[in-house]
């Protein structure tokens, strides 16, 4: 194209513009993954075809309509590949297998088939930064100090005083070699060491086996651990005698070094998504991380969901109160820091609990929380991610006892709190609040026995609610949580505004509630939701002229009542 073409052309695309200021940002500009929702499933929990009381492929298989019924574009599944599971699967032993539990490669090759016959695509969890102990190379490793993996893991003679996040120190001591090695997790998942070529090279054969298999993309697990510092040091203790490792070790410099080589190895060239978790990483540092120049489409940082926690090592007996005014300027922050790139909205997943019971206060209304969330979800800037039963309303689960929790965290966090002087009941509180269990029970098909879940004794008991909240009922109810998120889902996936318009929060320091904008061209919608279980009176008309399009009671008023979500056209 020559000078004069190139300005004629601007022209043209400018009138058009003025005519239509949508046309700019129009929505097929944006890619497959940025158009419709991520459904997140935790296999294990899913559907049980066998009757071994643990879920497996067929189950997702036979359940693709339903996930299809969400207007999702893809699928990420939770760790598939064989592992002892003593971390549920992020423990891999073969990274290029299936675990029998779950199923077989043909069984994986179906559903991948199946699944692009609906147009959804299959994404993968990559754990790179630790293996299990069961892997061939860690037994390889630990075998002597002179064979030829001697060095694919982290191995020291001293130990430092860093605190596993799983709890316990995060050194093991090996007697084979008469050493330390170093786990960031369970004893069980012993970090690589991805200063050699070597490791980083089986581990990118690895990720491209899967896009051989014609996977959609991956998330990438515990990123932030993979560069170790050069001097291994004691941190400030806590009261135990130990310090996080996650504050002596995340988010190392050098580390975009390594992840530029995996996206470069592994990424480039493909009609994919990446979405990195980043537990630290913060606001101001995603345009390193994604977009552009970055290495990732989309970054999990926790800012929004660790708001309780005063720094990134999660304590849970140490959470503070929720302040609304700190959730929002999360969120805000986040957005604005990926206005020229892209940002994964999520409010669950496998380790959190459920955002009804996190975000709102005691004695709210279930149900209104649930549709109150799923208005945020839908409109912010970003690919929601739906984790399985947040599309139902699942709330929080709670076991008498310490051992009948099966997630390894929760007990680490529950010797911890014994070991900071909390009672077996003041610590059960915590865990309570913040198992990874309380995203884990078994999803609710129906009225049956188990939820229609497993016909045989499910691995982690069904949630008492069983009865009311579960996709056979809720199909049936036009009221209900599962076709609140199916409008929500429509909603977004027919409006440009939503996929793509510009966010900007209102009242950033009102602690009652949360209220945003956005905007296309000429076209607007706002967004309220109340936080409390009171009415709250808006600060200004900002719902004149203009029709509302969605909210989680029936009819209008010009205050917020109870957890009212509301959004609004202008
Ligand atoms: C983050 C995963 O989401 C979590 O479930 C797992 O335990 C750790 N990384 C370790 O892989």
């Amino acid at each position: 194209m020559n000078r004069r073409e190139f300005v004629k052309g601007s022209v043209a695309l400018m009138a058009v513009a003025m005519i239509n200021p949508n046309f700019i940002f129009a929505a097929e500009n944006l890619k497959w993954w940025q158009k419709k929702p991520v459904y997140q499933i935790y296999p294990k929990s899913f559907l049980d075809t066998t009757g071994k009381g643990t879920g497996d492929l067929r189950g997702i298989i036979r359940k693709l309509d339903y996930i299809k019924s969400l207007n999702v574009g893809a699928i990420w599944l939770t760790p598939i590949y064989p592992s002892p599971m003593i971390d549920n699967g992020y423990d891999i032993s073969d990274y290029t297998g299936i675990n029998p539990l779950f199923g077989t490669m043909e069984d994986f090759d179906e559903l991948i088939a199946e699944a692009k016959a609906r147009d959804i695509k299959i994404v993968m969890d990559l754990v790179f930064n630790h293996s299990s102990d069961k892997h061939s190379w860690f037994i390889e490793s630990k075998s002597s100090r002179d064979n030829p993996k001697a060095d694919w893991y982290i191995w020291r003679d001293e130990k430092t005083n860093w605190r596993s996040i799983f709890g316990g120190s995060a050194w093991q001591w090996c007697e084979e070699r008469q050493q330390y090695y170093l786990h960031t997790f369970a004893k069980e998942q012993p970090d690589l060491n991805w200063e050699n070529p070597d490791v980083r090279r089986a581990l990118f054969d690895a990720a491209n086996f899967w896009l051989k298999k014609g996977v959609g993309g991956f998330r990438i697990d515990a990123i932030v651990y993979i560069k170790k510092p050069e001097k291994f040091l004691d941190g400030t203790p806590d009261a135990d005698g130990t310090c996080s490792v996650h504050n002596m070790t995340a988010n190392t410099p050098g580390i975009l070094d390594f992840l530029h080589e995996l996206k470069r190895e592994v990424f480039d060239g493909h009609d994919i998504f990446t979405v990195g978790e980043a537990n630290s990483v913060k606001p101001e540092e995603l345009p390193a991380w994604v977009g552009e120049r970055g290495v990732f489409n989309m970054l999990f940082e926790f800012s929004h969901v660790n708001i309780m926690f005063t720094n990134g090592d999660d304590v849970w007996h140490r959470s503070k109160p929720i302040k609304l005014s700190e959730f929002k300027k999360a969120l805000s922050d986040s957005q604005r820091a990926t206005r020229g790139s892209w940002y994964p909205i999520y409010f669950e997943n496998h380790d959190k609990p459920r955002s009804v019971d996190n975000f709102f206060p005691h004695g709210t209304d279930k149900i209104l929380a649930a549709k109150a969330m799923a208005t945020i979800l839908f409109t912010l800037r970003g690919t929601p991610f739906v984790y399985q039963g947040e599309e139902l309303g699942f709330t929080n689960t709670k076991f008498d006892s310490i051992d009948d929790y099966d997630d390894i965290s929760s007990r680490g966090a529950y010797n911890l709190a014994r070991a900071d002087g909390l009672s077996d009941k003041e610590a059960l509180k915590f865990v309570w609040k913040f198992s990874r269990d309380n995203a884990r029970t078994p999803m609710q098909w129906n009225t049956s026995i188990n939820a229609g879940f497993t016909g045989g004794k499910a691995w982690l008991p069904v949630h008492d609610d069983f009865k009311t909240c579960n996709v056979e009922v809720e199909e049936r109810d036009a009221d209900s949580v599962l076709n609140f998120y199916r409008k929500m889902s429509r909603l977004r996936n027919s409006s440009e505004v939503l996929l793509n318009g510009d966010y900007e929060e209102l009242y950033p320091n009102n602690e009652e509630i949360f209220v945003y904008t956005r905007t296309l061209g000429l076209k607007k919608f706002i967004i309220a939701v109340n936080f409390t279980t009171h009415d709250v009176k808006l600060p200004a008309k900002i719902f004149d002229g203009a029709k509302k399009i969605s909210g989680n009671y029936s009819d209008e008023k010009n205050y917020l009542r109870a957890t009212e979500a509301v959004i609004y056209e202008l």
